[in-house]
């Protein structure tokens, strides 16, 4: 089992409890529209998460929940579309409950996760993708030290419009270099 153990969190093997109350406790911030509502999470989606976690882990991602240090399971952090001919992935996350957001546990448990990446499995890029009006997600990349570079106009479109995608992106010199 992997553990990456943080200051207000920790990282580990999400399990299939773990997937369920996920999905159970997952809250769409209707005030906020950083992305397309999910319809359709439930028990059988949960448990098809969980089970393509356990096929594709350390193979095609790493995927690690995301815990209180009391063992509460409150998101999900994953470096994922593994290229490991070009050696680089992008990493992707969630915070389920909205009262867990904007406490810094993203940002931790992504530095964890880039920490992993480029000394345990040796990646040299590392980057991200989210859209134009998610400014929680884009923060979190300024502070670990991303670079924004590229911006994909109007590339997805829900709650009535279209919106830009942008690309940050982070290398193994950079991330040495910061710390
Ligand atoms: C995006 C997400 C993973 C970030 O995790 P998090 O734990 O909330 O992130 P952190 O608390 O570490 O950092 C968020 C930063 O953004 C800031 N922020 C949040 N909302 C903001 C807004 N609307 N405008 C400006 N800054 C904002 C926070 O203040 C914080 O910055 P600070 O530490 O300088 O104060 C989480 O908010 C989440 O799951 N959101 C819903 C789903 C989602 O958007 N997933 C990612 C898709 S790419």
């Amino acid at each position: 089992m992997l553990k990456l153990v943080g200051v207000k969190i920790y990282l580990s093997t999400l399990e299939r409890e773990h997937c369920t109350r996920l999905w159970v406790d997952y809250e769409y911030d209707a005030r906020a529209l950083t992305e397309p509502l999910n319809i359709g999470h439930s028990k059988e989606k949960a448990e098809a998460w969980f089970n393509e976690i356990q096929r594709d882990q350390g193979k095609k991602h790493v995927r690690l929940g995301i815990f209180l240090p009391d063992g509460t399971v409150i998101g999900d952090v994953a470096l994922q579309d593994i290229d490991w001919r070009n050696r680089s992935c992008t990493i992707g996350m969630g915070i389920a409950k909205i009262e867990h957001r904007s406490k810094g546990y993203g940002t931790e448990a992504a530095r964890l996760m880039l920490e992993y990446g480029f000394n345990n499995l040796g990646l040299e890029r590392i980057s991200a993708n989210t859209l134009e009006q998610n400014k929680g997600a884009q923060r979190v990349m300024e502070k670990l030290g991303f670079t924004l570079e590229g911006v994909e106009r109007k590339a997805v479109y829900f709650a009535g419009r279209r919106w830009d995608r942008l690309t940050y992106g982070l290398l193994r010199e950079e991330y040495d270099g910061r710390r």
